[in-house]
């Protein structure tokens, strides 16, 4: 059986006050029947996984060096993640491919990094507006697949997100047919790679304006086992919803 994910992305929101958010989570949450992980900004990793300590709700990271120490200004090993409590980290966010000109490869190696240190990579695809519109969307998300995502994985250290870009704050959802088309692929793609066993297990969630009013057709898509959720994350009183309703689907 696929395990259930319902991810918060914060992105670049929040300061200490916000940990607040997470102790409502935490409060509304007591035993939630599908897993629930927050990403904050990795100014907040620690505070929150110590807030979260003891609960059902896992941290994680948005972005790790493929590197495991060394002399990179800024950036923040898979291991630093590890040792600040994140169980899972975002990699290949389009966010961080568009801002930061992040490739494949990269984050195929950060991915490797990010499993070495026993992270869980969430790994997102999706294509933009224009690859959509020319038709290229399967061949796009089958090429950032191919490219993103390391050999030898198992099912508990591997999670796709599929985040089309121009759904990504803009309030625009693919239709149902659009989702499940391409989770449908994504599943397809996984079994190929890596079996039908493996394949299978991997936890596909949906991102992009997802919201309460939104959810429960969402994760009644074929494929679906969750969603990775940005702006509505950031609320407790937002968030909730959504956790619920993936519980009840
Ligand atoms: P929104 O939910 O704000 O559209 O963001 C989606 C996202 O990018 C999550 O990683």
């Amino acid at each position: 059986m696929v395990r259930k994910l319902a991810a918060g992305n914060w992105k670049m929101n929040g300061t200490g006050a916000s940990l607040a958010e997470a102790e409502a989570l935490r409060a509304a949450l007591p035993a939630p029947t599908v897993d629930v992980l927050i990403c904050p900004p990795a100014t907040l990793l620690s505070r929150l996984s110590d807030t979260l300590s003891g609960s059902a709700i896992a941290t994680g990271g948005q972005d790790c060096h493929a590197a495991e120490t060394g002399a990179h200004t800024g950036d923040i090993s898979a291991a630093m993640l590890a040792d600040a409590g994140a169980s899972h980290v975002i990699l290949g966010h389009s966010e961080r491919r568009t801002d930061h000109g992040e490739t494949d490869a990269e984050v195929r190696a950060k991915a490797k990094a990010a499993i070495a240190a026993g992270l869980t990579a969430v790994i997102c695809v999706g294509e933009t507006l224009a690859g959509r519109e020319a038709a290229n969307t399967l061949s796009i998300i089958g090429g950032q697949l191919a490219g993103s995502v390391p050999d030898l994985v198992s099912a508990d250290r591997l999670v796709i997100a599929y985040e089309p870009v121009w759904a990504i704050g803009t309030g625009k959802v693919p239709t149902l047919h659009q989702i499940g088309e391409v989770h449908d692929f994504i599943r397809a793609e996984l079994e190929k790679r890596f079996g039908v066993g493996v394949g299978r297990a991997v936890p596909i969630l949906y991102g992009g304006s997802v919201k309460g009013a939104n959810a429960a057709e969402i994760f009644a898509v074929s494929n679906v086992n969750g969603a990775l959720v940005g702006g509505a994350s950031l609320r407790a009183v937002d968030f909730l919803p959504i956790v619920e309703a993936l519980q009840a689907s």
